[in-house]
């Protein structure tokens, strides 16, 4: 299988950018502006050592546009309570609110029924969850987890961890040096003991888009699950869970422009019908005796206890907030800064790309000759520019390269060419300083 198959999702389909564009000039009188977007985030008005901030770091986490900031404020202000078990007002109006959200992330994903949607903390609660219950009922000695080699540590761990317990074996999609997956050997590696495919469908060590919907067809062909890590995808593109066709997807608000805390897990009804609970505890019952529990249908048999009820609020709003805007419009607008951003580093003297892929979104990993990722971070700092140094919770992808971390400057829709002129301006001051 060559590596340069057209991915699922896109970027960009310039029908669908084209019809958000209209439908944005008719909701805000003017085509996408990202300077009126900007006003949206108050904490881009920051200076950092006296310096406007240039927020680079957005596949850690995302700025919070007011809208969700004033969800969470209004929440505690006039809404708390917790959900499902009171009788009075606020108890019902935040279960209503919390169930609503609910409904709003089946149609951001375009899942079948709300029922598939189980609110987690998070993209790595979500692959915990499904390793520790699906993994261990379903997986047996001699069996296979196949994952590829640019995972982040939370889609590599919990599945060592299910592996090691259960005699299963972990096999790994080896990467190209462009920061492909190298498929040439997938008949093999994908085989009839492969029982999960876990990957993720954009990298955050290397920006690289998986073609996900090819591999789902391919898994599905030998009888395994699969299981998106959508944690760097939902704010780049539009995702479809029934197209690709993905057994389970997780994802986190925070990465979303949502708050942090609250992530969504989303997988066939079927399959969360069958698996066992994950935590037990309150809300998750039907009926308790010391003899016997039964437990809730899905998605409650998955939230044990009180939830995130503030957080999953904001997410809904985050969703509204994108969605507003429209995530082809996005794509459109960060393909650009990426084209851009590739341009102009390419251009700074012993800059290094880690991940040059055709198939790219938000992410330039880069090192620059021989200073550390951290001296540039620093450096960086104090010209106001926020990037991230490290190995980026995904340590195989420095092995592969030989290095042991790189800077990494990733994007949203607030980002400007600016912003990426301000990071050559702090690449060539470390340059100076290092000489
Ligand atoms: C690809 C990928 N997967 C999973 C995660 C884990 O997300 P979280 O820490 O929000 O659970 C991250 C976080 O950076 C990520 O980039």
């Amino acid at each position: 299988m060559k590596t340069k198959t057209r991915r699922q999702n896109p970027p960009r389909r310039r029908e669908d950018a084209k019809k958000d564009k209209t439908e944005i000039i008719s909701k805000t009188s003017g085509p996408f502006n990202v300077m009126k977007i900007r006003k949206d985030f108050p904490v881009l008005k920051l200076k950092v050592h006296g310096k406007p901030l240039v927020y680079l770091d957005n596949a850690a986490t995302t700025q919070k546009p007011l809208a969700v900031i004033e969800t969470l404020d209004n929440y505690y202000r006039k809404q708390n309570a917790n959900i499902h078990r009171g009788v009075h007002f606020l108890s019902e109006q935040a279960t209503q609110v919390y169930e609503g959200v609910r409904t709003k992330v089946q149609k951001f994903i375009n899942a079948a029924d709300s029922k598939e949607i189980i609110f987690t903390q998070g993209t790595t609660e979500g692959i915990n969850l499904v390793a520790q219950t699906w993994g261990r009922a379903n997986l047996k000695p001699g069996d296979e987890v196949l994952i590829t080699g640019m995972e982040h540590h939370s889609n590599i761990v919990p599945w060592q961890m299910v592996c090691d317990e259960k005699g299963a074996k972990l096999k790994v999609i080896p990467i190209t040096d462009e920061g492909d997956l190298d498929l040439k050997n997938i008949s093999d590696l994908l085989n009839p003991k492969t029982k999960m495919l876990a990957l993720t469908q954009v990298s955050n060590a290397l920006g690289t888009i998986n073609p996900v919907a090819e591999l789902i067809r391919l898994a599905h062909e030998k009888g395994a699950k699969v299981l998106v890590d959508g944690a760097q995808a939902v704010l780049h593109m539009t995702v479809d869970v029934q197209a690709l066709d993905c057994d389970f997807y997780a994802f986190s608000g925070h990465k979303l422009y949502g708050p942090t805390g609250i992530g969504v897990l989303y997988g066939k009804y079927a399959l969360l019908d069958a698996m066992p609970p994950y935590q037990g505890g309150g809300d998750m019952i039907a009926s308790v005796t010391f003899e016997k529990t039964l437990y809730k249908k899905p998605p409650h048999k998955f939230e044990a206890g009180t939830p995130a009820i503030a957080e999953v609020i904001g997410l809904g709003t985050a969703l509204d907030y994108v969605s507003h805007i429209g995530l082809s419009v996005i794509a459109a607008h960060e393909e650009t800064l990426l084209a851009y951003g590739t341009k102009v580093l390419k251009q700074v003297p012993g800059l290094t790309l880690i991940g040059t892929s055709a198939h790219k979104a938000g992410v330039l990993s880069f090192t620059l000759g021989e200073i550390h990722p951290h001296d540039l971070g620093t450096i960086l700092d104090q010209g106001g520019v926020a990037i991230r140094a490290g190995h980026h919770c995904a340590q195989p992808v420095m092995d592969r390269y030989g290095i042991s971390a790189t800077a990494r400057a990733s994007l949203a829709l607030y980002n400007t060419t600016q912003d990426l002129d301000a990071l050559v301006i702090g690449l060539h001051k470390a340059l100076e300083l290092f000489g």
